[in-house]
């Protein structure tokens, strides 16, 4: 599925370590040793314990999905640290528009979605450095569902995969290069305006939403994302933001 050669001959940053993995327990743990470089890239062909936003389990089966992590040292104040949500977001949405050709959309925070099915789930976690507020680096692990038509039982309503939707097999190689460069570009524009780009993606806007905080949940009219990265809801005449949990839209 993977040819490293390949990879790295089109990467733009030549510093990056790449490394491919046959098989690790989450791409998002195994990276955390190369926190000492400047950036890193780890794939794996297969994930046992690929894990998603919210505690959930990532479903990784072996070559069908993309399972990237990327380290990168994003110059950002930890206050500023929900940028890289929204910059992986838009970095990984053009990238498969580039390689697929057909439109994608971001469901707040982080997930990308293909013709009202989820293709794509990103986890970014952050390091922070206390005594300067500032970051020492950020993990961002990002999960593509490229190939297959099976889905188990659980997502099968609410998940879809790049082949399915494109009639396409597309080369694995190709699109992980597009990915890393097109965050390499966006991490060196920091202050760029992501958040434009992420709106207009973003479907949920002024749309009847259910929130689900873990703990409770209720409907409300999803507003706004506001440049801290929070969702600015409406509910029963109140407005307030929502920094974390997961929405859904009746479709
Ligand atoms: C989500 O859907 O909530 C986020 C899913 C993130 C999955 C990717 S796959 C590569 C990296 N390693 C993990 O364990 N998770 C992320």
């Amino acid at each position: 599925m993977y040819i490293k050669s390949e990879i790295e001959k089109k990467l733009i940053d030549k510093n990056i370590r790449l490394e491919i993995l046959e098989e690790t327990t989450s791409t998002n743990d195994y990276i955390k040793k190369f926190s000492n470089l400047d950036s890193a890239v780890v794939i794996a062909k297969k994930q046992t314990l690929g894990r998603g936003r919210l505690n959930r389990a990532f479903y990784s089966p072996e070559n069908k999905g993309i399972y990237l992590s990327i380290l990168l040292k994003p110059q950002l104040e930890t206050k500023d640290s929900v940028k890289i949500t929204t910059f992986t977001a838009v970095a990984v949405a053009n990238a498969i528009e580039k390689v697929s050709g057909l439109k994608t959309q971001i469901k707040w925070v982080n997930d990308i979605f293909i013709n009202s099915k989820k293709v794509c789930g990103i986890l970014a976690e952050a390091s922070q450095n206390f005594k300067e507020s500032k970051l020492d680096y950020a993990v961002i692990g990002i999960g593509i569902n490229l190939y297959g038509k099976d889905f188990p039982n659980e997502i099968k309503d609410i998940a879809t995969s790049i082949e399915l939707e494109s009639g396409k097999k597309i080369d694995a190689n190709l699109l992980v290069v597009e990915i890393i460069n097109s965050l390499y570009k966006i991490n060196n524009e920091i202050n760029g305006d992501y958040l434009t780009k992420y709106k207009e993606k973003c479907f949920i806007l002024n749309r009847e939403i259910i929130v689900d905080t873990g703990k409770e949940k209720y409907k409300a009219t999803a507003l706004n994302v506001l440049d801290n990265g929070a969702l600015l809801v409406e509910k029963e005449g109140k407005t307030f933001e929502l920094d974390f949990g997961d929405v859904s839209v009746r479709i």
